[in-house]
């Protein structure tokens, strides 16, 4: 069987993310989607949030499974014994960042983990986690950037409850 481990912040998901989920779970067997839970950085949402938000998005696809990890991308593969891990490239300012990651990560595990770029479909190639918290805050319509439960969570944290 022929597993990859899709790896992110996801703070939150987004079709973007979507995208690669479905286009990566189609590819593999099976496909890990690990949520960082970093205790140094403040996430608009918590990891249960952010896991639960990615659960509910995967629910019909079966050979797709939700988790958190923390500490080293690679150890986590390592603890999983999955060696294939998937990243979404947008456009070419994600491609040094991904390249470095992806360096490091091969390194770091002995070169028994690499790293498959997908590139994100062009009708999400502008879309980001950031951009959509920023268009949250000021109440803005996030209807084409992620699925309805997601945007109604984003209106609450930011105290915008009503769809006015
Ligand atoms: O969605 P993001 O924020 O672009 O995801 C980045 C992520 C989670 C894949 C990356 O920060 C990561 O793997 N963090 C775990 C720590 C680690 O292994 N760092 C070494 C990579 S150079």
């Amino acid at each position: 069987m022929k597993s990859a481990i899709y790896p992110g912040t996801f703070d939150p998901m987004t079709y973007g993310h979507l995208d690669i989920i479905k286009r990566a779970a189609n590819i593999f067997d099976e496909l890990v989607v690990a949520v960082l839970d970093n205790k140094d950085k403040t996430p608009l949402f918590s990891v249960d949030e952010r896991v639960n938000i990615l659960k509910e998005a995967t629910k019909d696809l079966n050979n797709v499974k939700i988790e958190s990890f923390g500490g080293l991308l690679i150890d986590y593969c390592m603890s999983k014994k999955i060696y294939v891990v998937v990243r979404g490239l947008r456009a070419v300012t994600d491609f040094e960042y991904e390249l470095q990651m992806s360096q490091m990560n091969r390194k770091l595990s002995n070169h028994k983990v690499d790293t498959i770029f997908l590139n994100t479909s062009l009708k999400y190639s502008y879309l980001s986690s950031s951009s959509v918290k920023q268009i949250a805050q000021f109440n803005g319509d996030l209807s084409a950037f992620v699925p309805d439960y997601v945007a109604e969570r984003l209106r609450m944290r930011f105290g915008h409850n009503n769809k006015e």
